[in-house]
């Protein structure tokens, strides 16, 4: 018995597992029901009563240096790393810290999948734009006041190379190269040499609509922003139109929505008008057409342009446009989503 004491000691001080599985089957193994250190006890009754002390200090000693010997390896296979957490594929895996989507990309993806849900493409276009693309064939006035030195970031003049005042711009190169029925969705930065306030900023975001086909009115081009404004504000949302002037459309249009915070009432934001503007929109001028190659005789079309940061600013009641160009993490972290 004393030589079998000896060896299960010798076999506890040598034991290493090298997984928890392990660990389990020696604990089994020595003080099981059936484990040896269970069974030394059974045997222990049969020891004359002389001995018993001797024997029953060893016996202690074992079944001590078994439950120690368990007790150190689990510990420090835990403090090493966590082996039961890498032993079992079913646990949930450790949280990586994910970032979140900028406020301007989220109103632009919203409005890009309401508009693709009508059939409309995306169309992109340069940031770095020509005159023609940007006023001429837009219909722009040689003298008029958007091609001033105050709004328009020249980069060369005759030839003038400049940067984008608006995505107008992408309508006439999407002309240019398809024939109707064209419906297009045109996102993009743009760039006007503005003094940088809470309301303004030289830098912003704008989203540019297309429709060209055979007998396109006025009433398409009133359904289409209704549909829109009801999907981004919601069920309740209503629009109005103002007269307006737009070089490249004509009639034109100023586009309101009915204020999303008051439900219509009047607050500080609608300045309790009850009404907020969100776009400008109009019929493309026949002018525009034809400086594109469109037979304005056989096809009619409706535009619409809108400030991404300002639609944003509304549905999100964010109150100073430099926010969305700074970065500050306090001001990101607000607009978790996965979209
Ligand atoms: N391009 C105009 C702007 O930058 C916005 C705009 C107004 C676009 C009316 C249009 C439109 O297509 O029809 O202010």
């Amino acid at each position: 018995m004393i030589n079998k004491i000896e060896s299960l000691l010798k076999e506890t001080k040598e034991f290493s597992p090298k997984n928890p599985t392990e660990i389990e089957e020696f604990r089994i193994k020595m003080l099981g029901k059936k484990g040896a250190v269970t069974e030394i006890f059974e045997e222990f009754k049969t020891i004359p009563g002389e001995k018993k002390k001797e024997f029953g200090q060893k016996i202690n000693a074992l079944k001590n240096a078994v439950q120690q010997k368990i007790e150190e390896i689990k510990n420090s296979l835990t403090a090493s790393y966590d082996y039961e957490k890498m032993d079992d594929p079913s646990r949930p895996g450790n949280n990586a810290p994910i970032g979140s989507r900028h406020p301007i990309s989220l109103v632009k993806n919203e409005i890009i999948e309401i508009f693709t849900r009508l059939g409309y493409t995306v169309a992109d276009g340069p940031e770095i734009e020509d005159d023609w693309h940007v006023f001429s064939a837009l219909n722009f006035p040689p003298e008029h006041p958007a091609r001033d030195m105050q709004d328009t970031f020249f980069i060369e003049k005759d030839p003038d190379v400049l940067l984008r005042t608006h995505t107008s711009s992408i309508q006439v190169r999407v002309m240019e190269t398809q024939q109707p029925p064209i419906r297009v969705i045109c996102p993009g930065r743009v760039f006007r040499n503005e003094a940088i306030s809470a309301r303004a900023h030289c830098i912003f975001h704008q989203v540019e609509g297309l429709y060209i086909d055979e007998n396109v009115t006025f009433a398409d081009l009133k359904q289409s922003i209704l549909y829109f404004a009801k999907d981004l504000f919601g069920e309740d949302a209503t629009i109005r139109l103002r007269p307006s002037y737009f070089p490249f459309t004509e009639p034109s249009a100023e586009v309101d929505v009915s204020c999303n915070l008051c439900g219509g009432k009047g607050c500080a934001v609608c300045k309790g008008s009850g009404w907020l503007e969100i776009m400008g929109c109009g019929m493309v001028d026949p002018n525009v057409l034809e400086s594109c190659g469109i037979d304005s005789n056989k096809y009619s079309g409706f535009a619409f342009g809108m400030g991404i940061e300002r639609i944003s600013m509304l549905k999100y009641g964010v109150r100073d446009l430099r926010l969305y160009f700074e970065n500050d993490l306090r001001f990101l972290r607000q607009f978790d989503s996965v979209i």
